[in-house]
């Protein structure tokens, strides 16, 4: 079994985190897509509603050998408090009993509990194991560099083998 890193990235955040996962991980790397160009301004407004009340968004389903996968590496930003919806449109296409599962996002804010508890609890309602889980605060003012993205990873990492 191999590991697996998946993620959804609208402003590229999270798809620093997981590009430094991938790498520390040597794990592939799939991105999950929306079918539709979510438009700057417009798409910040509709994305935060659809995100809130839990309505998906088309994806375009990438090409996963699936059952071979584990554990996955799952990422999403933070929208309205909650994983965006091509995260949860991308977790309703899958099964999930008895696979385990880390999860990482990233957002503005430092409060980050509640939103990884609630990332966790959709994976865990559909019988995944949440093994590990962790938020990297991101101010909207500016991106994620990479090199602290590989800083980001590594702490998690290092906290995760250790049980912290
Ligand atoms: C529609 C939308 C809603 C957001 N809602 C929140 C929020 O509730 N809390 C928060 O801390 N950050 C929020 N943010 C900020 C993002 O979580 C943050 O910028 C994240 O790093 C973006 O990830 P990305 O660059 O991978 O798309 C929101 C951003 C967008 C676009």
């Amino acid at each position: 079994m191999k590991p697996l890193v998946v993620y959804y990235s609208w402003t590229g955040n999270t798809e620093r985190i997981a590009k430094a996962l991938a790498a520390e991980l040597d794990a592939p790397l799939a991105c999950i897509e929306e079918q539709k160009e979510r438009r700057r301004g417009w798409g910040f407004v509709t994305g935060g509603f659809q995100a809130f009340f839990g309505i998906r968004t088309p994806i375009v389903t990438p090409d996963l050998d699936w059952d071979s996968c584990d554990p996955v590496w799952l990422g999403s930003p933070v929208w309205a408090t909650k994983p965006a919806p091509a995260v949860r449109s991308f977790i309703d296409g899958r099964r999930w009993e008895g696979r385990t599962v880390h999860i990482f996002m990233t957002l503005a804010d430092t409060r980050t509990k509640g939103a990884l508890q609630r990332f966790a609890k959709i994976l865990t309602d559909k019988g995944a194991h949440v093994q590990s889980r962790h938020a990297a605060t991101i101010p909207m003012s500016r991106k994620l560099g990479a090199e602290e993205a590989v800083a980001e990873v590594q702490q998690w990492l290092a906290s995760a083998a250790d049980g912290t």
